[in-house]
């Protein structure tokens, strides 16, 4: 089996009879740190998911797609968690712009790791911006926002597994998304300044 599972199987029968014994009243006074176990196990779950994410054979499903519809459908979710910090969401979608060779998830997963990270990088009243354009040779999508940039250090060895600077941090998102773009033959570029960072990704092969 992949090591995904020989990982995962012992933590979901651990999660199990965590939950279990949630319900047993002997254990009510140990009901709250059964209910934080019980997270810790998800999210160490969701970081091995993420880490197995990286593999360079993954197969993926590259289908004609419109970047537009996708940012759009993922909308009501980015602007919920922005406005629950505070933060304010702009789309700026090019109308009538070609469509790309893509797997939909993979892109669902880009967005959603730039957006986190654009959100948690501006303070309160900050903004970010969302866009899609055509240059004429590429399919432009850039995300945008208004956080104090980011730094040298930081900077060279962006998308580098494990590296954040955030306390909660994982340091795999940026990791993803380098390799999804890779994936799609896409080119990522990422301009920083104090006024904040904007991430665009190139697709090429517009069809
Ligand atoms: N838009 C941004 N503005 C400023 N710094 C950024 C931005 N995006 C990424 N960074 C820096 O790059 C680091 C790595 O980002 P990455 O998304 O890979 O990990 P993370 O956000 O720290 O954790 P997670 O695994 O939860 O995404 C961040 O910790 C942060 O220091
Ligand atoms: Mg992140």
């Amino acid at each position: 089996a992949s090591i995904g599972h020989e990982i995962r199987n012992p933590l979901t029968t651990v999660r199990g009879f965590l939950q279990l014994f949630q319900g047993r009243n002997e254990y009510a006074q140990d009901k709250q740190n059964m209910e934080v176990m019980i997270t810790e196990l998800d999210r160490a779950n969701s970081i091995i998911t993420e880490f197995l994410s990286l593999a360079k054979n993954r197969m993926i499903n590259l289908k004609p797609h419109n970047l537009n519809r996708t940012i759009e459908g993922l909308y009501p979710l980015i602007y919920a968690a922005a406005l629950l910090e505070g933060k304010e969401i702009c789309l700026e979608l090019a109308p009538d712009i070609p469509g790309v060779l893509a797997d939909e998830n993979e892109i669902r997963q880009l967005i959603l790791n730039l957006t986190r990270n654009a959100i948690e990088a501006v303070s309160k009243g900050g903004k970010v911006t969302i866009s899609t354009c055509f240059d004429g040779k590429y399919m432009v999508l850039a995300i945008k926002d208004t956080g104090c940039g980011i730094p040298a250090e930081i900077y060279e060895k962006l998308g580098m597994p494990f590296l954040t600077t955030k306390e909660n941090g994982t340091g795999l998102g940026l990791a993803v998304c380098y390799r999804i773009v890779q994936r799609h033959n896409a080119r990522i570029e990422v301009i920083t300044g104090a006024g904040g960072t904007t991430f665009c990704v190139r697709f090429s092969r517009p069809v």
